[in-house]
């Protein structure tokens, strides 16, 4: 069974995003709600959701034109076309007699084996299928997807005793490989796994931090970095996800979990969230939160709740001794650091620990689902066991035994060992019985972090590691500071190219990092221009050039697999590709005027040729001249690999991958399909018009300076890349090799480079991670 098409039915805030990234996928959708009473456009309300989807920001598509997936409907209307859908999603509101009667009338139209699915995120499987005939609830399985649900990896899956196994396996498959979601399976109990432990995380966090009177600071610095926690913290997360929504939440796990529940002891609502919430102080998408923004002579300002008072004030840094290192990098030191922050670290990890290691195995079967869901659900860098393994299990119990707190049996069974270890490259986990078992790994996952635990690299400095991936094919891993590319990469990419045609076949580009590379290392440029080391930096630069060209007309294939940022120096790097296989989720782009500076790593020269070579670009040079200069001069970042290929980061060619678990693999295969009478690529040599292109370019900046959209330094940065496209002192009847247009970045990069205006642009984005606008 195939899932080709799909109707989403309830296009509210989830309904229409689900909608969005299976539109995201490729595949066409339908998207169903109410008629309003009295509405004149039946289709208003899903219309008016796919207007919200091409605006909304965090972007919900990854490019405009996925929106023509979606097709609007109602569900009087449209009813009948369910009869034609492999998958109907019910994202409606929340309660059990509208869902139910809303099954029945699905029940009515759809085809035999459509697979229907609940995105509920209170209501049990088992009263929503209650008194529907089994023809129904063999196809019947509830999918919750997190908020938003583009952007949010986990799925959580719950099936019933009745759903037909070949159902769950076409829409985990889906949902894995199309959708990129992490599915994981729990049990059918109240917020299943990641809300569950979740909300009680949250409730202890907010009560524990009121009871030792920490500042909303203090705790989210605590409950942040040091945990492996995003930086909002916990004050930040309840801003972001919406006080208001707490309250639901906590009613309906008090009704439903029984009374002996951990849960109930912190299911408090106080008194201060209560009158938050009745003055429209609910979190980012009210008045403010914990957190709000004040104007105060006409600047914003930060500020943050008093939790005794409930008065506002401008908001400090936390200053807690425990925050200072080396205690807030270990987390034995945090948990048993004598001042309040320490208090509240070992209070909130303690309680949240046990309470999840006493949910096993009733919410999830085994340890890895309670962890893979907090880590995809929560963004939590470790899941709860994993936490447990760093602490160390019999550390954890003894401190437990001290405070005379009851230990949950799974922690016994833990007992002098570890939830996880490593034997011959393969990861265990601890069972139930306390015996250690090899993780179930799906064969299309290749985990870089799981390989470097059986293994030496093949090569290590300081910032990038060579790593064998098997089949002949090395891995260039970066590990430098935000990955920022550095002599010692560049010497890497070099030490790569030398031994791979003696020994190997292909090379990949990749990295388990936030972001693939945020760009060059400018923290050198800016030291050796302060000293005036010109030829110094001009070597700079052409080392690098010299790097990238090596690894572009290399005698094996190399394929650039990003995820997240591949900025600059970075995006120069995937531009010398033979290919790219890049997760969905990749934003690419060549931000160097932003610091004052044009790419000269090939940045320039490739989105030139790149748009010169494209085929349908209109005729003549100045159409793909005037495209690489607008997607440069403004620094234009692709918002997803999709759109990427349309500025021609990427080719058409190129491969996108929607489950990030799954990239290293596909790049491995993509370049193995290379490796068979691979030939480097041909080298383009390109006519150029010279000065009446660089008039013609400058005369575009013009009128962004004068309108104040750009300043008069953004017009001299244009300049410098007018000067590399257009090819300087030439004509159209000159050609131009790689090397003549190294030569012109080299040259606009030097001018630029001795602009004190750079040097504050890279110095001020050093110290703040912010462009300057000079
Ligand atoms: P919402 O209020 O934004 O949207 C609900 C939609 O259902 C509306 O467009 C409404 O017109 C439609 N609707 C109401 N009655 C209907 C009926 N009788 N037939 C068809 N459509 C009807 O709600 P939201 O937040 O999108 O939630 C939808 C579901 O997703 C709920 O089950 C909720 O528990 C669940 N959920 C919500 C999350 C969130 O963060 N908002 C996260 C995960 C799950």
């Amino acid at each position: 069974m195939k899932i080709e098409s799909i109707a989403v039915i309830g296009a509210g805030v989830m309904g229409s995003g689900i909608a969005a990234q299976i539109a995201n996928a490729g595949k066409k959708v339908l998207l169903l709600d109410i008629v309003p009473n009295g509405a004149e456009n039946r289709n208003i309300i899903s219309q008016g959701a796919i207007q919200k989807l091409l605006k909304v920001k965090p972007a919900a598509l990854m490019h405009k034109r996925n929106a023509k997936n979606i097709t609007a409907g109602n569900l009087e209307d449209n009813l009948n076309d369910l009869a034609n859908v492999d998958w109907i999603i019910e994202v409606i509101i929340e309660r059990l007699d509208v869902k139910q009667d809303l099954y029945k009338k699905i029940d009515s139209v759809r085809k035999q084996n459509c697979i229907v699915s609940s995105n509920t995120s209170t209501l049990p499987l088992a009263d929503l299928t209650a008194g529907l005939p089994k023809r129904f609830t063999n196809n019947f399985l509830i999918t919750h997807f997190f908020n938003p649900p583009r952007y949010m990896r986990l799925l959580e899956i719950v099936v019933g005793p009745d759903t037909r196994p070949e159902a769950i396996e076409t829409l985990t498959h889906f949902c894995d490989h199309q959708l990129g979601k992490g599915v994981v399976k729990c049990n059918d109990t109240p917020g299943f796994i990641a809300n569950r432990i979740g909300a009680y995380w949250m409730q202890t966090a907010m009560l524990e931090a009121m009871r030792l009177g920490l500042t909303v600071e203090e705790a989210d610095s605590i409950c942040g970095t040091p945990m492996g926690i995003p930086k909002t913290g916990i004050f930040g997360l309840m801003d972001l996800v919406g006080i208001d929504i707490m309250p639901h939440v906590l009613t309906s796990m008090i009704n439903s979990l029984p009374k002996a529940d951990a849960f109930h002891e912190q299911a408090v609502i106080p008194d201060i969230v209560n009158k938050m919430i009745a003055d429209g102080y609910i979190g980012r998408k009210g008045k403010g939160g914990f957190y709000r923004l004040n104007k105060s002579n006409g600047k914003k300002v930060k500020e943050s709740i008093n939790l005794m008072t409930g008065e506002y004030s401008i908001s400090e840094k936390a200053t807690l001794e425990s925050l200072k290192p080396p205690t807030a990098k270990d987390l034995r030191k945090l948990v048993s650091f004598e001042d309040k922050g320490g208090e509240f670290a070992w209070s909130v990890l303690s309680k949240t620990l046990s309470y999840s290691a006493e949910l096993v195995p009733e919410i999830g079967n085994n340890i890895e689902a309670i962890d893979r869901a907090m880590k995809l659900g929560y963004n939590w860098k470790y899941g709860p066991f994993e936490l447990l393994d760093k602490v160390g299990v019999d550390w954890f119990i003894n401190k437990l035994i001290n405070d005379k707190q009851i230990i949950p049996p799974l922690l016994l069974a833990a007992k002098g060992k570890t939830f996880y270890t490593f034997e011959n490259k393969l990861t265990l986990s601890l069972s139930l019985a306390g015996e250690h078992q090899p993780l179930q790994k799906d064969d299309g996952i290749l985990i870089l972090a799981d390989l470097k635990r059986g293994q030496q690299p093949v090569k290590h400095n300081s910032s990038a590691s060579l790593w064998d991936i098997g089949d002949g094919v090395l891995c260039l891993e970066f590990h430098s500071k935000m990955n920022s590319i550095d002599p010692d990469i560049l010497s890497m990419i070099d030490t790569a190219v030398k031994i791979i045609p003696n020994k190997y076949k292909a090379l990949v580009l990749y990295n388990e990092a936030e972001n693939y590379s945020v760009g060059a290392n400018i923290g050198l440029a800016l030291f050796a221009a302060n000293v005036a080391a010109w030829p110094q930096i001009e070597a700079m630069v052409k080392s690098g050039q010299g790097t990238y060209k090596a690894l572009k007309y290399a005698p094996f294939p190399v394929i650039g697999a990003p995820s997240g940022m591949a900025l600059g120096g970075g995006c120069e790097s995937l531009l010398h590709c033979d290919a790219i296989q890049a997760h969905a989720e990749s934003y690419i782009g060549l931000v160097e005027v932003g610091v004052g500076l044009i790419p000269s790593w090939g940045g320039s020269k490739e989105m030139l040729t790149r748009w010169m070579v494209n085929p349908k670009r209109a005729k003549g040079p100045m159409p793909a001249i005037g495209k690489a200069f607008e997607l440069v001069s403004t620094a234009t970042i692709s918002t997803s690999a999709d759109e990427a290929k349309s500025h021609l980061f990427m080719l058409p060619t190129d491969g996108i991958t929607m489950n990030r678990e799954r990239l290293l693999l596909d790049a491995k295969n993509k370049a193995l399909q290379l490796v068979d009478g691979y030939s480097p690529p041909e080298e383009h040599e390109i006519s150029l018009p010279g000065a009446t292109a660089r008039t013609a370019l400058n005369l575009a900046v013009t009128s962004f300076v004068q309108s104040g959209k750009a300043t008069e330094y953004d017009g001299i940065v244009a300049d410098q890349l007018a000067m590399v496209l257009s090819g300087d002192d030439t004509d159209i009847t000159d050609r131009h090799t790689e090397d003549d247009l190294f030569e012109l970045e080299r040259k606009a990069f030097l001018t630029l480079i001795k602009q004190a205006k750079t040097l504050d642009r890279v110095q001020h984005t050093l110290e703040t991670g912010k462009p300057l606008r000079n």
